[in-house]
């Protein structure tokens, strides 16, 4: 679906972000240009501190930079207004992080449905469930579900609402290897048949073969990007 020449989805130039404390600074990003283009799975690697996390959440316009740009399908997001970065989250933009966040009081149909009632065209929450192969526990609560389990009712919550980017910051962080498959199995499913502009953060190289382009951070800054030319199949991946 993806390919060297589809449409830029998501654009940013030149973002620096700067957290200061006290008489601290921490230089988080120095000077990022990333595109990413409609369709496409990119995979974040690199060092702890590097920045990946900073840059996916102004990307996804939980945070704000202190310099520079982010273009959303060719418009400029307005980064001072809280209200243009509200509808951009709740219209575009669906995050997966690493911890679940599910209400544990709601089964995980319920949990679907928090994001579904407030969207423009969401699917049926059974829908999303099934995409992530839990169509058989859609009436289970979070305690009664694994890891892997609550992790794709997560991704199911997050797709419900057909987002057009899908952000994971180490979706398969608390996972071991068998159960992370699945997780990103369902995550390349997303991709493949809704055409979601994904990006994924990782700690594990070995991961980075599931995605069409493979972004490198050291220290708040990309230093190398790789296209890779063969994508494998999470159950592939030597783990
Ligand atoms: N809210 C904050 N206040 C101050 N400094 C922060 C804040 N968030 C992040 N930082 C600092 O910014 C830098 C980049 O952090 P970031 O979380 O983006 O890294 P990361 O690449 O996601 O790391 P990890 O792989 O450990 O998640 C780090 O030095 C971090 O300590
Ligand atoms: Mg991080």
């Amino acid at each position: 679906m993806e390919n060297e020449t589809s449409a830029i989805a998501l654009e940013a130039r030149d973002l620096t972000k700067i957290y200061r404390m006290g008489t601290v600074e921490v230089r988080a990003l120095r000077g990022v240009d990333v595109e990413l283009r409609e369709g496409e799975l990119v995979v974040l690697l690199g060092p702890s501190g590097s920045g990946k996390s900073t840059l996916l959440n102004i990307l996804g316009g939980l945070d704000t930079p202190s310099s520079g740009t982010v273009i959303f399908r060719g418009r400029e997001l307005a980064l001072d207004s809280e209200r243009a970065l509200n509808l951009y989250r709740r219209n575009h933009v669906g995050f997966v992080f690493q911890f679940y966040n599910l209400i544990p009081s709601l089964t995980a149909r319920e949990n679907v449905s928090l994001v579904t009632e407030i969207a423009r065209d969401p699917m049926p929450p059974p829908e999303a469930l099934a995409m992530v192969g839990l169509a058989e526990r859609m009436d289970h609560f979070p305690a009664q579900l694994s890891g892997g389990e609550q992790q794709r009712v997560a991704i199911a919550r997050a797709i419900a609402k057909r987002p057009d980017l899908l952000l994971c910051d180490e979706p398969t962080g608390a996972l071991d290897s068998k159960t992370g498959i699945l997780v990103l199995d369902a995550i390349l499913r997303i991709n493949r048949e809704l055409g979601t502009t994904t990006a994924l953060i990782t700690h594990n190289a070995v991961i980075a073969e599931i995605a069409n382009r493979v972004l490198y951070f050291a220290d708040g800054r990309i230093v190398e990007t790789r296209r890779n030319a063969v994508q494998r199949a999470p159950a592939e991946l030597a783990w």
